[in-house]
């Protein structure tokens, strides 16, 4: 099987959050909406995200759509670290809706959900959720999932659905920070396109 082929199917990118003792989520690329009216969307979590394990608690989520504005820092850190270990909203400017909180900067706008029926599809789980509010807050351009890896250079984590393992003859160098891999040599003043780590972060792969 060429798994490359799956680079040439489309997504947006978003942060998927929600709420239990504490405020968490996960940069997802996995959202289609199903129907339109009552609209019905999905999102697919991979079982060993801590964001899945909430929202199969409390059945609710707000979906953040991100612009090509956002500072990549903040996926960096929803996309590549757990709630598990850190509070990912302390220093995110968020405002809660119906419970669950949603990213006030550099968003088109936002959903909110309520989980209606969750398929098992081994690896990850598909939520199936009902949008029972949603407001357009702004017309920033609407980030893809291929300009997060064409203009941004970004990678996608082992768990994230889409994740392909990168096979290669030069170095490579990972960011023990964001997990961005950049290949061939590391000149001095190298910063990492995606977090801004230095030199030190970088790790031979
Ligand atoms: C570009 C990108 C796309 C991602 N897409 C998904 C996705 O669709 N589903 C998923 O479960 N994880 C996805 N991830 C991985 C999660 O965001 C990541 O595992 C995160 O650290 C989980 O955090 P949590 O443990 O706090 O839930 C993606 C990450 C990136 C950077």
């Amino acid at each position: 099987m060429d798994k490359k082929v799956f680079t040439d199917i489309s997504y947006g990118m978003y942060i998927v959050s929600c709420k239990d003792e504490k405020n968490c989520g996960c940069v997802i690329n996995t959202l289609i909406q199903l129907t339109n009216e009552n609209p019905i969307i999905s999102i697919c979590l991979n079982k060993k995200n801590y964001t899945n394990s909430i929202i199969k608690k409390t059945k609710k989520f707000a979906v953040s759509i991100l612009s090509e504005n956002i500072d990549p820092n903040i996926i960096s850190k929803f996309g590549f670290q757990s709630s598990n270990d850190i509070d990912k909203f302390d220093d995110i400017f968020y405002e809660e809706k119906e419970g669950v909180p949603i990213l006030k900067d550099s968003i088109c706008g936002y959903l909110i959900c309520e989980v209606i029926n969750i398929i098992d599809v081994e690896s990850h789980d598909l939520f199936i959720a009902r949008v029972i509010d949603t407001e357009k807050t702004n017309d920033l351009k609407p980030m893809t999932y291929n300009y997060y890896h064409e203009v941004l250079k970004g990678k996608a984590p082992k768990k994230a659905p889409t994740y392909i393992e990168e096979k290669s003859e030069e170095d490579s160098w990972v960011c023990d920070i964001c997990g961005y891999v950049h290949k061939g040599n590391l000149p001095d003043d190298f910063k990492c396109p995606i977090c801004g780590a230095d030199l030190s972060h970088f790790k031979k792969k």
